[in-house]
């Protein structure tokens, strides 16, 4: 579905990714670990071309889209839900996915996304700014899903998220991946990589120090973290 091999990405002389390599197969979720400031936002805005990267191949369905525009990239069917979640805040949550509609829905009609998104339907007439932090994560997965993604890249879903609002997101990445639809989840909350990961890659500056299958990660845990993750 998605490999990117050796990426690099600098913001000027910065030398931000230095020779990602990573792979989503079709219908799996990769989630990538990794503390702050490592590139993993630069990987997500490199692969969907909001940045553009330097070096490096970034491989849709065998087509090397590294350096092409984002409309092009997001028209192979790549979502992307940006950190932060930059919901409209005066738009309602039927509008900020309407607004997010190129072309007719699809699979994904505003119908059938409240279904799949119990929360927002009760809050479908609710302006951006009235929403919780979850909800507002609710809306930018639902937002990213009108174009029909393959693959959706998440950036941090979790942050400032209640434990209870992030069992919920588990619960909606699941059903979604249930619907087919891969994930490059970047995280820091390992309890939401573990539940939704199948392959579990870890970030230093810039390049990726770590890869395993789940099972593996979960039985490396500690000493993955206390290497690669704590302060
Ligand atoms: N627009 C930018 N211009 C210059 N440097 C940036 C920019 N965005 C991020 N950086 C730098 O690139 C590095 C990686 O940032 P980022 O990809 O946001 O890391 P992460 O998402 O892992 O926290 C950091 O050192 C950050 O300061
Ligand atoms: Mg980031």
């Amino acid at each position: 579905m998605l490999r990117v091999e050796a990426l690099h990405t600098y913001y000027g002389r910065g030398h931000i990714l230095q020779g990602i390599d990573l792979e989503v197969p079709a219908g799996a979720t990769a989630a990538v670990l990794g503390r702050n400031g490592v590139g993993k936002t630069t990987l997500l805005r490199s692969i969907v071309g909001l940045t553009r990267p330097r070096g490096g191949r970034v491989l849709l369905a065998d087509e090397d889209v590294a350096g092409w525009p984002p409309h092009r990239i997001v028209r192979l069917g790549v979502g992307y839900v940006p950190e932060g979640r930059m919901i409209f805040p005066d738009l309602t949550v039927v509008e900020n996915i309407q607004v997010a509609q190129r072309t007719a829905p699809k699979r994904w009609t505003i119908e059938r996304l409240l279904e799949v998104f119990p929360s927002l339907a009760e809050r479908r007439r609710s302006k951006g700014a009235q929403l919780s932090g979850g909800e507002q994560q609710m809306l930018a997965l639902a937002r990213a899903l009108v174009t029909d993604p393959r693959i959706i890249l998440l950036d941090e879903p979790s942050q400032g998220l209640a434990p209870l609002i992030v069992e919920e997101l588990i619960r909606l990445i699941r059903t979604l991946r249930a619907e087919g639809v891969s994930f490059l989840l970047v995280e820091q909350n390992l309890r939401l990589a573990e539940a939704v990961a199948d392959v579990v890659y870890v970030m230093v500056k810039g390049q990726t120090v770590y890869r395993a299958p789940l099972s593996q990660f979960s039985a490396e845990r500690e000493s993955v973290k206390a290497r690669y993750l704590t302060l």
